[in-house]
């Protein structure tokens, strides 16, 4: 970690960002490297690393970036997931998750109709009352306070350029934004950019004057510039205008906090990632151990016995996440338990290559005792060898579709990812118990997996992606694919994926993964095949022997890895 240098970034020429990028993510770099959702974004934050900030710094002004040229996920008014690893080996995590406003209750989506009680599942996906108290600025602020090395309005600048002057939006961006028309109708009766007359196309300019203005006072006044002031006082206007419960209250009481990794193994690699309250960390250890321990590197990679083992594999560790997992500040958290090599032996130890057991048959593991006491990821390298790995979201595309009037930013739709009533599914078909259930000021349990990986003490990946519930399994399926499968970075990434997350009992499978046979094959076992245009979105970068850096950015999306 390079900490003695205070040094103000060059003024960054943002009418080169309206240019169009090319990159060759095989391409070695030494120095330093940004892989993210959007080209704007990536080299906003090579930008950073080149005039001298490090992985923190460029890891603020791509989350700004993000906010900016990717509104269906990147944000201000959402949350998310650092893990991060300093270049002398000290690792850590900063969890920004959004908490339950205070006025919120455990039974708050579910009416009584006629006596019989119904979830309004509506409520917790749009408008409103979805909304969980955001995260992201609190988060930023505390990452600049402990590991900055520039001026803050240095990492804010290039992103209030772009929203004032404006950018155009790429081809997927135009199919997004005319897809979400009639939602973003439906919340928000004042004029937002998102919203024109015409359909988008491809190159059409997104200017968003308001979200500068909300910039601006953050670049001003850091927290207090969102918290407080006129941002907040827009945003409580907002939710009383919309039948919302956020109060300046909660907009006061917010932190973001400071979390022990979850730390696993795998071979002979160090896995870091996220903690409680994401679920993201517990599942993929125990997927890694449950890959090792039936050695599913044996197999042709997606073949017929792979796919059934990994998941079956898949299906046991969707089961203990539904039962065990909830934020650690509400809830025993069983952590030890859920990752000790005994518990995990046993609880893959009837998996069979060639038999998929039905999700009735497969319940929650139990253990003796009680413990005491629409998303998008980046991953960044700097020249000093920090690395960080950060997941951010506002949960669905374009989370709650509300837009802050006067403030120009999209709230969040986290509301959605607790159980909403036991047993009952979320947007992503997740279920889950008392352990995720609402009350006031818990964070929502995620899937969201930011994770590094070292390998002999080194640092040799950092990996992540967006997708829901899909994220774990995406990650974990890129990492057999380098470690088991000596796959390049690009590779792993592009390499097709599958999901199963025990209910509902489908197996999901990316497009033109399947031959008809193998295909076959696993129905007559008993798998109910749905197919998906692409699962994840992956943005990874990988160390090599040399300590050259290679990118990994996903091809599903716009993503784009630059190194220098
Ligand atoms: N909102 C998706 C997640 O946190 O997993």
């Amino acid at each position: 970690m390079q900490y003695n240098f205070k040094k103000s970034l060059f003024p960054l020429l943002i009418s080169s960002l309206l240019i169009s990028f090319s990159c060759n993510n095989h391409s070695k770099f030494y120095k330093g490297m940004v892989s993210s959702a959007h080209p704007i974004a990536s080299k906003i934050g090579l930008d950073v690393l080149q005039n001298g900030g490090n992985a923190f710094d460029a890891a603020i002004a791509v989350h700004f970036a993000l906010s900016v040229v990717y509104p269906n996920a990147g944000n201000i008014g959402g949350g998310g997931f650092m893990v991060y690893r300093l270049n002398n080996g000290d690792i850590g995590t900063l969890d920004f998750r959004e908490k339950a406003p205070e006025k919120s209750f455990r039974d708050m989506y579910i009416d009584n109709v006629e006596g019989e009680l119904k979830v309004d599942d509506k409520r917790s996906k749009i408008g409103h009352l979805a909304s969980g108290v955001p995260g992201s600025v609190d988060g930023m602020v505390k990452i600049y306070e402990k590991f900055s090395s520039v001026e803050w309005k240095n990492l804010l600048e290039p992103s209030i350029k772009v929203a004032k002057e404006g950018f155009r939006v790429t081809e997927k961006q135009a199919i997004g934004l005319n897809n979400v028309k009639e939602s973003l109708l439906s919340v928000n009766d004042h004029s937002i950019p998102f919203i024109k007359d015409e359909q988008w196309k491809k190159g059409d300019i997104l200017i968003q004057k308001n979200l500068a203005k909300t910039l601006e006072e953050i670049k001003k006044s850091k927290r207090d510039g969102f918290y407080k002031g006129t941002v907040a006082y827009q945003l409580i206007k907002e939710m009383n205008s919309g039948g919302g419960i956020i109060t300046q209250s909660d907009l006061d009481n917010y932190s973001s906090l400071w979390r022990d990794p979850i730390i696993g193994l795998f071979k002979n690699h160090k896995i870091i990632s996220m903690g409680p309250p994401s679920s993201g960390g517990i599942a993929l250890v125990q997927l890694l151990h449950g890959a090792e321990q039936l050695e599913t590197k044996n197999y042709d990679h997606n073949s017929f016995e792979y796919i059934n083992t990994i998941a079956e594999i898949e299906s046991r560790v969707y089961a203990d996440r539904a039962s065990h997992l909830g934020d650690p500040d509400f809830f025993n958290v069983p952590q030890k338990s859920l990752t000790n090599q005994n518990y995990l032996s046993k609880r893959f130890s009837k998996i069979k290559s060639n038999i998929k057991t039905l999700s009735v048959d497969v319940k929650e593991g139990s253990f003796n005792g009680i413990e005491s006491d629409e998303t998008t990821h980046f991953s960044i390298v700097d020249k000093y060898g920090n690395a960080v790995s950060i997941t951010t979201t506002i949960n669905g595309g374009y989370g709650s579709k509300v837009v802050v009037e006067g403030a120009g930013f999209l709230l969040n739709n986290e509301m959605d990812d607790f159980s909403v009533k036991p047993g009952y599914p979320n947007m992503f078909g997740l279920v889950g118990g008392e352990a995720n259930s609402i009350e006031p000021n818990k964070r929502m349990l995620s899937s969201m997996t930011p994770t590094i990986i070292e390998k002999n003490d080194k640092l040799f990946m950092v990996v992540g992606t967006p997708g829901g519930s899909t994220i774990i399994t995406s990650v974990f399926q890129t990492i057999l694919n380098v470690i088991d499968y000596n796959m390049d970075m690009q590779e792993a990434v592009d390499s097709k994926k599958f999901h199963h997350q025990w209910l509902p009992d489908v197996l999901i499978v990316e497009e033109n993964t399947l031959s008809d046979k193998l295909s076959n094959d696993l129905t007559q076992i008993g798998h109910k095949i749905v197919k998906r245009k692409t699962l994840g979105r992956m943005d990874c970068i990988l160390v090599r022997e040399d300590g050259s850096l290679e990118g990994g950015a996903d091809k599903r999306g716009d993503n784009i890895a630059l190194g220098y």
